[in-house]
């Protein structure tokens, strides 16, 4: 069996260099003639492919007659403009080097807007930050199609565009000029003439494309064919699936592991790693998180909260009967709409239907103004559940009632009639029994998951959501506080709409009651890079006039985090129950954004004014969406540059990325930035997508003196209404249902460390595939002085451990008698459902050797005496 499986080993690592070799046989490698100089030349282009979104590519030639596609749809750089989707597409590219060697690419965004984008390189792989140039602004409209540079001898580039013509034929002609690719001369009109029709026409096979053409040294093209490949052999290796594994590893018998962990080897690392990153994204908040059963209660949502797509969507969802809505003396100008109902009912389903419990006490509230009205909970058969009479009044009048209904339904309305006339809003209906009874507060079951997993801490309130989708749309923290009919209710950028019933002060109090640290993340002065409203993404920063004013509204929300009672802020806190600070030490400044001069600008003011006025707040700054890239790599120079405690690294990616990556961390500079892990998870939610998660775990904590925090994300969808799949937690009215990869996060969250043991690990199999695929992690908890060994095996067989602990006194003295609490996460790879069983009956003795089945991860916590031995 044994032989047979190294045979199999043997076969793949044949496969794999056989496929080095194939790739390698298709570089020539100086059997050519190259021009002069060792160059050769280097075509530039993109296709039409995926509707302009595959980005730039490059094909070589010595004679420009025989043309050599790298990739050959592989995009060496692409476009970051403007929203998922649609956008995010490179039209026409152009590539120049200037006299500094230094190239530049510059193509048109799309066939409307009034901007184009330049991007720079010295070595074609690696690209700076993009910018985005609207040269057309000040025209107040064109396009700018088939952008061409020309330059004078002293480098002065005259840029010149089409306009008008989305083919280029018979548009005008404008012109800019620049030196140095950040400042162009005012747009003017040119000429026909003055354009030298810069882009070629060749064939690669078989297909006619236009680009430019440079002349390039050969070692440049070698790299990028280098580079290429590489990034293929990457993403190919990080192709594992639990089927691929029980190829891989057919004929592999149980394994043993021989494990010496060292107490007197140690180190410190943080105790804040498991938090949760909170986003309204999937319904997380109304409809989710929040307890309020009753949707669209103040009749705002609106056409423009799914940007139109959905004519259903607007002051009238969720409610159905014969009313018309108004806006005329509401009940406060940030919640204008209300409804009016004529000798007839209105009906609310709340989300899907709303769930009552028999005997159970519910918050009824409503604004009215006219004739008295009388609102009943109804089940579906129609059987009335509860109700209360609402007194006439001549003004808006806040009304208030319990209803306990005498039976349970998971999908009952409420319905309110009058014999006259009506204007209601702000039609409240909340379980009592909310997460530890707040009023205003949040569903108990779900808070009660996310409190299991022990968090250290809560990010809030996004993701893409801080920064929104468009300049106006960037949440805005003081828009969520005060009296609910005076929040400011917003579209939310995962297209449907934010009560803002969940604002500020109810994080703040969800973080206080689960024992976790704040982490609000602000926008840096700029919309989300996907953003789909205002044209240019977050080219469109908050104007310079504006930027003052909001950096105060930063630093007023760490005065309304800690400040005193009496202060501006503390004081409209306290007014909301919170007198005492929620002491606030940690802020997000951005969210993955595009590094660009505008982000920069405003980045930099912000965290400056923030540093001067609160020394003592941890500012966590932003590096990109991936883990490598333009914006990570600019990310960090920023950081650097700044000296940041910590930034917030975002990457979702495949298990195989999780289960290769492992030593991703190991390779960080300790003299650096610390790194907030603020947004990953594998893709997918099955036993096998979180033992890749666990696994990769095992080497955060390793890394644990260099990443401060971790949250997997997003962390709630309902069912039914989810724009992102995985998600750590799906719900829908009645019901929660935790992923396997929360159990994870739990067992995680619940067996935190303070100090990372080092140990000896030795496999009975020489084989780096399985080795890859067994993770552990020892570290002790100050707190309880426990020993805390976390174990992790991604194969398909058993391990059989023998785990010798080293300079550690156990608690009985008594050579590890004592019981140990020994909990093991195990399932099939393939399932989206996992088993969690957690017992005390094991000794230290028999924990550290009983057999570890496959697919599984095991945490012991073993007590010992607090003082290891040295
Ligand atoms: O977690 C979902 C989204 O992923 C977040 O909003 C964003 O920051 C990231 O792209």
């Amino acid at each position: 069996m044994k032989l047979f499986f190294k045979t199999k080993s043997l076969l793949h690592s044949i496969k794999v260099s056989l496929v080095f070799i194939a790739i390698t046989l298709l570089i020539p490698v100086d059997s050519f003639g190259r021009i002069d100089g060792g160059k050769v030349y280097l075509f530039a282009y993109a296709t039409q492919k995926k509707d302009n979104k595959n980005g730039l590519h490059f094909a070589w030639s010595t004679d420009k007659l025989n043309w050599h596609a790298i990739g050959p749809e592989y995009s060496f750089l692409k476009s970051d403009y403007g929203n998922w989707g649609n956008q995010k597409r490179m039209l026409a590219p152009i590539l120049l080097r200037d006299k500094n060697g230094l190239f530049h690419c510059l193509w048109s965004l799309n066939e409307e807007d009034g901007v184009f984008a330049h991007a720079a390189s010295t070595d074609l792989f690696n690209w700076k930050r993009q910018s985005y140039i609207p040269v057309m602004q000040a025209k107040n409209s064109g396009n700018v199609m088939f952008v061409e540079a020309s330059s004078s001898a002293n480098e002065n580039y005259t840029i010149s565009w089409i306009s008008g013509d989305k083919k280029g034929d018979n548009g005008t002609v404008y012109t800019t000029t620049t030196t140095d690719f950040k400042n162009y001369t005012e747009t003017k009109a040119g000429n026909k003439t003055d354009r030298k029709d810069a882009r070629e026409s060749i064939i690669i096979s078989g297909v006619t494309v236009q680009g430019t053409i440079n002349e390039v040294e050969w070692s440049l093209v070698e790299n990028l064919i280098k580079n290429m490949q590489s990034a293929k052999f990457e993403a190919e290796k990080n192709n594992t699936s639990a089927k691929g594994d029980s190829e891989l590893f057919a004929g592999l018998r149980d394994i043993t592991v021989k494990i010496k962990v060292d107490a007197s080897k140690s180190k410190k690392i943080s105790n804040m790693l498991t938090g949760i990153f909170f986003e309204d994204i999937n319904y997380a908040a109304d409809g989710g998180l929040y307890a309020e059963l009753i949707q669209n209660r103040g009749f705002e949502y609106d056409l423009s909260d799914k940007v139109g797509s959905d004519k259903n969507w607007t002051h009238r969802t969720a409610w159905i009967g014969t009313f018309s809505i108004d806006s005329l003396n509401g009940i406060h100008p940030n919640n204008p709409h209300y409804a009016i109902i004529k000798n007839n009912f209105i009906s609310n389903d709340g989300f899907d239907g709303i769930p009552v419990v028999a005997g159970e006490k519910y918050d009824f509230s409503i604004f009215t103004k006219g004739a008295e009205s009388v609102a009943k909970l109804i089940a579906p058969n129609g059987i009335v559940l509860a109700q209360t009479t609402i007194k006439a009044s001549p003004s808006w009048k806040k009304y208030s009632a319990v209803l306990k209904p005498n039976a349970t339904v998971a999908t009952a309305h409420l319905e309110i009639s009058t014999k006259g006339e009506t204007a209601l809003d702000m039609v409240s209906l909340f379980p009592e029994k909310t997460f530890k009874g707040r009023k205003n507060g949040l569903r108990a079951d779900l808070a009660q998951t996310i409190a299991d997993i022990h968090p250290k801490f809560v990010r809030f309130p996004g993701g893409c959501l801080a920064h929104g989708d468009g300049l106006d749309n960037i949440y805005r923290w003081k828009n969520t506080v005060g009296p609910l009919e005076s929040r400011k209710p917003m579209r939310n950028i995962w297209n449907y709409h934010q009560t803002m019933g969940i604002g500020y002060f109810e994080y703040f109090q969800f973080c206080e009651d689960i024992g976790a640290a704040p982490v609000p993340v602000l926008a840096a002065g700029v919309p989300c890079q996907n953003s789909k409203v205002g044209g240019a993404g977050q080219q469109r920063g908050i104007p310079m006039k504006d930027m003052d004013e909001y950096v105060q509204d930063v630093l007023d929300l760490i005065e309304y985090a800690n400040g005193n009672a009496t202060s501006k802020w503390g004081k409209i806190r306290a007014e909301a129950g919170h007198p005492a600070p929620f002491n606030l030490k940690y802020i997000g400044i951005g969210n993955e954004d595009l590094i660009t001069d505008v982000f920069e600008e405003r980045y930099k003011m912000i965290i400056k004014a923030v540093r001067e006025k609160y020394p003592n707040i941890t500012i966590i700054g932003t590096v990109g969406p991936f883990y490598q890239g333009t914006d990570y790599v600019e990310g960090w120079d920023l950081a650097d540059k700044l000296q940041l405690p910590i930034v917030d690294e975002h990457y979702y990616n495949s298990p195989g990325w999780f289960i290769n990556n492992q030593d991703f961390y190991d390779k960080y500079d300790r003299s650096k930035s610390k790194v907030y892990l603020g947004e990953y998870a594998s893709w997918g939610n099955t036993v096998y997508n979180a033992l890749a998660e666990g696994l990769y775990l095992t080497a955060v904590e390793r890394n644990g003196d260099v990443v401060s925090m971790a949250s997997y994300a997003p962390l709630l969808a309902r069912e039914g209404h989810t724009q992102w799949n995985p998600d750590m937690i799906y719900f829908n009215g009645t019901e929660v249902k935790p992923t396997p990869n929360y159990y994870v996060q739990k067992m995680y969250g619940q067996n935190p460390g303070d100090n990372y043991l080092y140990s000896q690990v030795k496999i009975s199999e020489d084989n780096p595939e399985a080795a890859k695929r067994i993770g552990i992690s020892t570290t002790t908890n100050n707190a309880t002085g426990d020993v805390i060994i976390k174990l992790v095996n991604m194969l398909p067989v058993a391990l059989n451990p023998s785990i010798e602990l080293q300079n550690i006194v156990p608690k009985d003295q008594d050579k590890y008698k004592d019981k140990v609490t020994y909990t093991i996460l195990s399932g099939k790879p393939d399932s989206k459902s996992i088993q969690q069983t957690s017992s005390t009956t094991f000794t230290t003795q028999e924990a550290l050797s009983k057999p570890i089945p496959a697919y599984s991860f095991v945490v012991i916590r073993i007590p010992t005496q607090k003082e290891l031995k040295k």
